[in-house]
């Protein structure tokens, strides 16, 4: 823990959706969280919520396509409140299109936000979480680039970046979103989900529901919880691991 008892989280992509509700639930659970985005007002918005409700949280732009943005918002945090105790790499963006039509631009694009983006938040950590001989870091992920991909966690007692990384990779390489239909991703009821251009759409959503073995669709609530078991201590003898969580859509449908 952190100089002054408190621990400190940094989320990307934490303005909306499942980052949005991972910073509330780690606020709640006592954390000081540096919520982090490209969404200016929505992420000063959950800081203002968390503030609102007690808790300790501060925004920072951080598009994690810069490399110097991630080293200066991860070196000021960890100047301030000393190495981290938690990165949640979460900030990531989909593209649904037949293969035909997927742009170099759009596969590059997706690289530089889903994969080179957690290891550059990553790498800006990693050196004082691994002299503080402790800490985790969490790669949001998806089931649809990886037959077991989901959420994974590296603590930083044993960093395996080879494991993030490959799970960071798996929305955007070796299947590729959108290169075959029947490859589906958890669903979880967010901007990204709702859009239909970029996923199932509302419509298609609810008919997801039918065919998860857990009936419904998942609520960013339900992620927001399991990264917060895996970042927690209720986690410590725990590391390099791949967790999904997607209501049984993979071993139930595929
Ligand atoms: N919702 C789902 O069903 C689903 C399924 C599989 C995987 N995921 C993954 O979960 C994560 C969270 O997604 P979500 O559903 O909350 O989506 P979302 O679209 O609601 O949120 C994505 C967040 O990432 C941020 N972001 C995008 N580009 C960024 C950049 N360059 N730098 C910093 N932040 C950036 C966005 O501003 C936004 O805050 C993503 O990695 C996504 O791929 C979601």
């Amino acid at each position: 823990m952190n100089e002054g008892g408190k621990p400190t989280v940094l989320i990307t992509g934490a303005g909306i959706g499942i980052g949005a509700a991972t910073a509330r639930e780690f606020a709640a659970a006592g954390y000081r969280v540096i919520v982090t985005d490209v969404l200016d007002e929505e992420g000063r918005g959950v800081v203002s919520e968390i503030e609102g409700s007690g808790g300790e949280a501060e925004y920072h732009r951080l598009d994690v396509t810069n490399t110097e943005q991630a080293d200066a918002v991860v070196n000021d945090a960890q100047g301030r409140y000393g190495p981290l105790d938690a990165v949640i790499a979460n900030a990531g963006i989909a593209h649904r299109v037949p293969l035909p039509e997927l742009t170099d631009e759009k596969w590059d694009q997706t690289h530089e936000i889903d994969l080179k983006g957690v290891m550059r938040v990553c790498r800006a950590a990693a050196p004082a979480m691994r002299e503080a001989g402790r800490g985790s870091m969490v790669a949001v992920s998806s089931i649809m680039g990886w037959p077991t991909a989901g959420t994974s966690t590296s603590s930083t007692r044993r960093p395996r970046p080879a494991s993030w990384a490959s799970c960071a990779a798996s929305p955007s390489s070796s299947r590729g979103r959108g290169a075959r239909q029947r490859h589906r991703p958890g669903y979880i009821r967010t901007a990204q989900a709702l859009s239909e251009e970029h996923s199932l759409g509302p419509a298609g959503l609810e008919q997801a529901a039918e065919f998860i073995p857990m009936k419904r669709v998942g609520e960013p609530e339900d992620i927001a919880d399991v990264i917060l078991f895996l970042a927690s201590s209720a986690a410590r003898y725990l590391t390099g691991q791949t967790v999904v969580v997607d209501g049984g859509l993979l071993v139930g449908r595929y």
